[in-house]
């Protein structure tokens, strides 16, 4: 059976249409990737990004110097074969379905680049450092090799980020629409997980609820891998083993995102398990809750990323101060880099099809101005060690991170997980009514 994710190819046409007028006379290679072993396939988010094509073992070739500029190579159709991995659109599908110009089977990739490469001013291709670099580059020197005595020299290569990477940054009108709808899942599965947990489960029961929450509301795949940490777990920022069972009195860290069409949402709510903060809880997760509220106002046009990022560790630090466990002022706590004690990483980053996504974020070692259509993250935290004893007990082992989506608008910013409760009140109200019911 059919299976294809985007209905609407126009937006991959416009897409490309833009990669064209980039590369000039240049050519474009992605690859889709090889599929492994029990993992489901996701093809590279470069190559979907350009065809909205999701199998493996296919490549885009983009060449808009030629007269059939979209070429793809693909698997060809084979009955029995896809009798085992399900339906492949072959040579003809790639066309009728995608649009490529003209289509290849994939084997004959190899032999068919050097004469793509005819006339080529560069090839933008990401280097790997695997097998496939070696094999790109002598198809380039074979084309070279046909020049015969011109004295030129082997084709630059560029990264294809320097134009993926910049067009990705700034989502088109179809972006946004598919990126709000990851956004706006995830956030309704946030809230029902906090309505159905109560202290005594494991952390993996939760995952099993999230994931049916995900998926029940249309969610493609899980974003990323999500962090279901509770008590001192909350504290590991990576903590992936989601298996520890939790207890009355803890705080839960769930930061997870669900993906449609390729876009993820990244998400971090923070919440008591038995649906009562205590007072010390309450007290960090009010700082840090106050932080992002401001850090989030700041987003708009022309703010650079590094303003909120050292607004992020200002804002932090004070709190840490206030609160007893830093002492100084702010200026020293930030020159010494103690606040990394209690929060150690950075304040968001880009989101799209990659949760980390692509785009520089400083250019010429000036930090770059945020624009509207780029997608961040804001996600400040403080986590206080189980063992620090220069903390009164009571704070020890608190792990508290919030994080939301942020689109850049002309004038401002949207805030695409709003849906996700994150006050106080809000949250203890939602808990009490369900665990009540419960
Ligand atoms: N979930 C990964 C991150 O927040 O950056
Ligand atoms: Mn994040
Ligand atoms: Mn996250």
């Amino acid at each position: 059976m059919k299976n294809k994710t985007f209905k609407n190819t126009d937006e991959f046409k416009q897409r490309r249409e833009k990669i064209f007028a980039k590369l000039k006379n240049s050519v474009m290679i992605l690859f889709s990737g090889e599929e492994s072993g029990w993992e489901r396939f996701r093809a590279a988010s470069p190559f979907v990004y350009a065809t909205g094509f999701e199998e493996p073992d296919a490549i885009c070739v983009l060449a808009p110097g030629q007269s059939e500029p979209y070429k793809m190579f693909v698997r060809p159709r084979d009955p029995a074969k896809e009798i085992w991995d399900g339906y492949r659109y072959g040579l003809d599908g790639v066309k009728k379905d995608f649009g490529a110009d003209v289509s290849y089977d994939i084997k004959d990739f190899y032999t068919e680049l050097p004469k793509i490469l005819k006339d080529a001013d560069a090839v933008y291709y990401s280097l790997e450092g695997t097998e496939r670099d070696l094999h790109i580059i002598r198809a380039i020197k074979e084309y070279v090799a046909t020049l015969g005595r011109t004295g030129r020299g082997m084709l630059p290569i560029f990264d294809c980020k320097e134009i993926l990477g910049e067009m990705r940054l700034i989502k088109s009108a179809q972006e946004v629409q598919w990126l709000r709808q990851s956004c706006e899942l995830s956030a309704q599965s946030h809230k029902s997980v906090m309505e159905q947990v109560w202290s005594g489960m494991n952390e993996k029961d939760i995952q099993a609820i999230l994931f049916k929450e995900f998926f029940s509301r249309g969610a493609h795949r899980e974003g990323y891998f999500s962090i279901i940490a509770g008590g001192a777990n909350a504290t590991i920022l990576h903590y992936r083993d989601n298996n520890s069972p939790t207890k009355d009195g803890d705080l839960l860290l769930v930061d997870a995102g669900a993906e449609t069409h390729y876009l993820t949402a990244d998400i971090t709510r923070t919440y008591p398990m038995n649906g009562k903060f205590t007072e010390a809880q309450k007290d960090v997760y009010s700082r840090v809750l106050r932080v992002q509220k401001e850090l989030i106002a700041m987003v708009r046009p022309g703010i650079s990323y590094s303003d909120i990022q050292e607004a992020a560790r200002a804002k932090l630090t004070k709190e840490l101060i206030d609160i007893g466990f830093l002492k100084g002022s702010v200026e020293e706590n930030i020159k010494t880099k103690a606040f990394t004690k209690y929060y150690p990483h950075n304040i968001g980053h880009f989101l799209g099809m990659d949760v980390h996504d692509t785009g520089l974020y400083s250019i010429n070692g000036v930090s770059r101005k945020l624009e509207a259509g780029m997608v961040l993250t804001i996600e400040p935290g403080l986590y206080i060690p189980e063992d620090d004893q220069t903390v009164p007990e009571k704070y020890r082992g608190i792990g508290v991170r919030i994080e939301d989506d942020i689109l850049v608008t002309p004038t401002g910013q949207d805030v695409l997980t709003v849906s996700a409760p994150k006050e106080v009140d809000d949250i203890e109200r939602l808990m009490s009514i369900a665990q009540r019911r419960a």
